[in-house]
């Protein structure tokens, strides 16, 4: 921070701080305004989630308005930057770019430029001759890292530094710069699906519960207004093992489907869980099979959240009960029906945080019916609450009509009940 003399707080003029509107709706919305002159944000993820993609588009919207955007590209080329670039659409006049590892170099071009934006793309790249160490060593990205936040500082540009975090969540690198920055963002995906967020871990100029969605599309990073349709458009509520959970980022609630398959397969008493905890897979088929009645005993078991997001917290037990439940019996959820609530080791459902902003977000989506825990407050008008104290009940109200329906029916062929799992059945 530079120095000043003591002076009347109420003299003091605030509006240096007045953030720089990215141009990029969502990025904005995390941000609360957008970028703040003079300060330094780390935003990190894992290789290939899109920062680079991202800042670009950051650069290039900035560049637009007419301000300065600089890109100091340590790990490609400029004719690598530009051919990207030309990907996201049209390079504005004022987007420049420096290709250089050193720390030096880029100081330089900030001089040069007077840019009201530059972005490092990485700091794990660059490199401080003057630190000693080799280039990448924790001493070395700390230089950098305090030489470009001294420049942002006395020049007032607004400065990024992109940092790579491995997928075992192994922070090292760029975590250790945290302190050193105003503002953190955390970029998170799933390579292979769509999907991204847009986190603040930490923010000198705002909260940090924003979290900001985005579809990685063949032409750059989009903002989605409404995540509902990418979520749960594939969705096949017809197949049993297939639930609704509303789960919570940040300050929003993303209604994701939850699903399940149980096999009488190879594998065994195998459990495999994606997007969903595998202690909580594990804690959950327990409950079912001791409290439910529900055997799973030998079956193999998979559990996966569809969309490549998480649903690592305990309101999502209830749906994953359900789906698991519904894929043992081959009982179909209701297709309106979401369900949320913490699932204890007696069978309890329990209540969980952030009731209202869920049952709002199903409520919006067009769901009708949401299990939910015995406590819960009321929520939206159009969406019935039915309240469940166990997962025992919650399973019997989900599936009674169905089973209802079934049952003056005499089936076709077999003992009136479902196989047990539809894939070994059927071969
Ligand atoms: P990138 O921004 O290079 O990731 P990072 O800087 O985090 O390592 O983007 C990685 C992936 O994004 C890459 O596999 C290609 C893909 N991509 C798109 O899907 N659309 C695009 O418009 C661009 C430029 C990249
Ligand atoms: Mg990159």
């Amino acid at each position: 921070v530079p120095a000043t003399d003591p002076v009347p707080l109420v003299s003091v003029d605030g509006r240096g701080a007045r953030p720089l509107a990215t141009g990029i709706g969502e990025v904005d919305r995390v941000l609360a305004g957008g970028l703040v002159p003079g300060s330094v944000t780390l935003l990190y993820g894992e290789p290939g989630v899109g920062k680079s993609t991202l800042l670009l588009q950051v650069l290039a919207s900035v560049a637009e308005t007419g301000a300065r955007a600089l890109l100091v590209s340590a790990e490609e080329s400029a004719a690598q930057v530009r051919a990207r670039a030309e990907r996201l659409g049209e390079i504005p006049p004022d987007l420049f770019v420096v290709a250089t590892a050193d720390a030096g170099d880029a100081e330089a071009a900030v001089g040069a430029i007077e840019p009201a934006l530059v972005v490092v793309d990485s700091v794990q790249t660059l490199s401080d001759p003057g630190a000693g160490s080799a280039p990448g060593a924790v001493s070395q990205v700390r230089s950098c890292a305090e030489r470009l936040a001294r420049l942002a500082r006395a020049r007032g540009p607004a400065v990024v530094l992109v940092g790579h975090v491995t997928k075992d969540g192994d922070l090292a690198g760029p975590r250790m710069l945290e302190h050193l920055v105003d503002t953190v963002l955390a970029f998170e995906g799933d390579r292979h699906h769509t999907l991204r967020l847009l986190r603040a871990v930490k923010h000198r100029f705002g909260t940090t519960g924003e979290v900001g969605l985005f579809e990685m599309a063949d032409r750059g990073v989009r903002d989605i207004a409404d995540p509902g349709p990418l979520l749960l458009g594939d969705r096949r509520a017809e197949v049993p093992g297939s639930a609704v959970a509303a789960i919570v980022e940040g300050r929003r609630s993303l209604v994701v489907e939850i699903q399940a398959l149980v096999c009488a397969g190879a594998g065994g008493a195998r459990r495999t869980a994606v997007g969903v905890d595998a202690r909580r897979l594990a804690t959950v088929a327990a409950v079912l099979e001791s409290r439910a009645g529900i055997s799973l005993a030998g079956l193999e078991l998979f559990a996966s959240v569809a969309g490549g997001l998480r649903a690592n917290e305990p309101a999502a037990d209830l749906p994953l009960a359900l789906a698991l439940a519904s894929a043992t019996t081959g009982l179909a959820l209701p297709d309106d029906m979401v369900s949320l609530g913490e699932v204890g080791l007696a069978g309890e459902v329990r209540q969980v945080t952030g009731i209202d902003r869920r049952l709002a977000e199903a409520g919006r989506l067009g769901f009708r019916r949401a299990l939910v825990p015995t406590s819960a407050p009321t929520g939206p008008a159009d969406l019935e609450l039915v309240r469940v104290a166990s997962v025992a009940e919650a399973f019997e109200l989900a599936v009674g009509e169905v089973r209802d329906r079934r049952h003056p029916v005499p089936p076709v062929r077999g003992g009136g009940t479902m196989p047990l799992c539809p894939t070994t059945a059927s071969s």
